[in-house]
């Protein structure tokens, strides 16, 4: 994701949430972003804005960010069989000091983001009531959704990271939530080679993080292998705003600094598409912008069942 690292001090200069009102046109958005739909079905190319940027801009914050800060952006890398391989090909590690900055970011500067998606969330997470015991979730950073989904003392929780410095705040967030320390797993490694096995899950939840991984469409082939027959995938994703509107306009510049200063998250990928073609046997996926998320305000989220 859309950390806030960026989002809460390039995009304030910005004023970036006042353009965003104005540009984002997504086809099925909820007016109001306290009372979520329920997730629907809708039309595919709705959602797909192009990618491609005819900005030389890009290329200058990109060369400039990629010289001043540790992480270069990203492009798609091949599937390694083995996890920790995987882990490190697609996530090698981050010096330390950048991953704990990350991990106090994430944990601390996600306040408003977090109140503005909770009713979303209520509602998505409660189709996971009495259906779902064993929960995995990818990029689980901080555990900001523990606490909808994790207060049984009979549900157990893999969360997974490829930053070590998320496993104290999941861990807390995961005792805060009620849930016996024995019923979580943090797990360092990547959403592209899962250390499970198949079928392991009856539900994977993802939100902000396929903007983050390497490879999404790897990712979600491995989200579909570790879930039982008939199980849940329960993601909340920013994406790429509408081609054309000044907010695509900005995401294309920021992106190559975004992904720099945000541990590899980009602005402008197309992630519902990635769902609906992953092949799952039923996709309901709901569009909406989320005002405290900023130039990432164009959001996904649903449910997918295997
Ligand atoms: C923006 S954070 C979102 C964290 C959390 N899911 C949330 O909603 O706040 C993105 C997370 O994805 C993790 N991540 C980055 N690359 C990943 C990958 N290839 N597989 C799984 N997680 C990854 C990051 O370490 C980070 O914790």
């Amino acid at each position: 994701m859309a950390t806030m690292i960026l989002h809460s001090s390039l995009l304030s200069l910005t004023s970036a949430a006042k353009i965003t009102s104005l540009s984002i046109a997504v086809v099925r958005s909820d007016s109001s972003p306290s009372r979520p739909s329920s997730p629907v079905a809708v039309p595919y190319q709705s959602l797909t804005p192009s990618l491609l940027c005819s900005c030389g801009r890009r290329h200058l914050i990109q060369a400039c960010a990629t010289a001043l800060l540790p992480i270069s952006p990203s492009h798609a890398t091949p599937l390694l069989s083995d996890s920790t391989a995987m882990l490190n090909r697609v996530h090698p590690p981050r010096p330390d000091w950048y991953e704990e900055l990350y991990a106090a970011v994430l944990d601390k500067g996600m306040e408003a983001y977090e109140a503005e998606i909770a009713g979303y969330k209520s509602q998505l997470f409660s189709n996971l009531r009495g259906k779902a015991k064993k929960v995995l979730e990818i990029g689980i950073g901080t555990g900001p959704n523990l606490k909808y989904y994790a207060n049984g003392t009979d549900i157990e929780v893999f969360g997974i990271d490829p930053n070590m410095k998320m496993e104290k705040y999941a861990k807390a967030a995961a005792v805060a939530s009620g849930l016996p320390p024995t019923n979580f797993k943090f797990i360092h490694a990547v959403g592209e080679a899962l250390p499970l096995s198949d079928a392991a899950v009856d539900a994977v939840v993802g939100t902000l993080v396929l903007c983050s991984v390497k490879d999404v469409d790897t990712a979600l082939k491995e989200v579909k292998r570790v879930l039982k027959p008939g199980g849940l995938y329960l993601f909340v994703e920013h994406v790429a705003a509408r081609d054309g509107t000044v907010l695509r306009f900005l995401q294309n510049v920021l992106d190559p600094l975004q992904q720099t200063v945000s541990d590899g998250c980009h602005l402008t990928r197309e992630t519902g598409k990635h769902i609906f073609e992953a092949g799952f046997s039923g996709v309901n996926i709901s569009s909406t912008s989320l005002r405290n998320a900023f130039v990432a305000s164009p959001h996904v989220y649903g449910i997918a069942c295997k």
